[in-house]
């Protein structure tokens, strides 16, 4: 992370979950996904969010806002602890909810029971705000059997497929392994990547419906088209830094170093 700082567009809400990212009142004619227009805040579960929840401190995930600023309409990623806080945060910053992006049916991204405790997660949020949750197409039946949603509250999506806020467009990209139906999410020379990339390793492959194989080819064939520049934005605070360019990503986490299949299985294989 030494060099980020001198990145030109330093994407903001960073890790204290400050400011978002561009001034408000952009100008209403702002062209789509502009920065003027762009909202982006990335939040710590724990921190700054959700601060009296053990678990949620415990498990140290990223939620995140993708918006429009112009239209007021942003796309939660991943609310699992505090959503009544978190639709709150977004309305402070005068941004409604007009949507769920849901990177994997993990109950500490989407909520429901794990290790004996129930996470609230997307079933409580929708009995506050009426919205789609948007979902990879092989992800569905894992995301209802952990949160209970049916298939009336879940649009199922292929890789490629655009979801809309306001007029910011946020490319979903399936990058199975971690899960069936993992799935990151690219804006404006961004990636909200879930578990299936963090700054140093990435998610594991040894849970119900995890693939090894699955995950070789997602980091190294399906990401591959993300250029250095992209900035990485992770699932959780596995280290020092909240987010990192990937080309430092790419230099320095170990996953990048199992140049073939057989090296990765051998790590990662079961
Ligand atoms: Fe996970």
């Amino acid at each position: 992370m030494s060099d980020f700082s001198s990145a030109e567009e330093p994407p903001a809400g960073g890790p204290a979950g400050g400011p978002p990212n561009s001034p408000p009142n952009s100008p209403p004619n702002s062209p789509p996904n502009s920065p003027a227009r762009l909202y982006f805040r990335q939040l710590l579960a724990g921190r700054d969010f959700a601060a009296g929840d053990e678990i949620a401190r415990q498990m140290v995930n990223f939620c995140y806002l993708i918006g429009d600023r112009v239209a007021g309409e942003a796309l939660l990623v991943d609310p699992a602890y505090g959503v009544h806080e978190l639709i709150a945060i977004a309305e402070a910053d005068g941004m409604r909810i007009s949507g769920v992006l849901a990177t994997h049916y993990h109950p500490d991204h989407v909520g429901g029971d794990m290790m004996g405790y129930t996470i609230e997660g997307v079933a409580r949020l929708l009995e506050e705000v009426s919205v789609p949750v948007h979902v990879q197409r092989d992800e569905v039946p894992w995301v209802e059997r952990t949160t209970g949603l049916t298939r009336e509250d879940i649009v199922p999506h292929g890789s490629g497929d655009v979801v809309r806020a306001g007029e910011v467009e946020v490319e979903l990209v399936h990058t199975p392994g971690h899960t069936p139906g993992s799935q990151c999410f690219h804006v404006e020379g961004r990636l909200v990547a879930g578990d299936t990339l963090f700054l140093d390793g990435c998610g594991r492959t040894d849970l119900p419906g995890g693939s090894p194989e699955q995950m070789y080819e997602s980091l190294t064939t399906r990401l591959a088209r993300f250029g250095d520049e992209t900035v990485l934005y992770p699932g959780h605070l596995y280290s020092p830094e909240p987010f990192a360019k990937l080309g430092e990503t790419r230099r320095s986490n170990y996953v990048f170093r199992l140049d073939t299949p057989e090296q990765w299985l051998s790590v990662f294989g079961r």
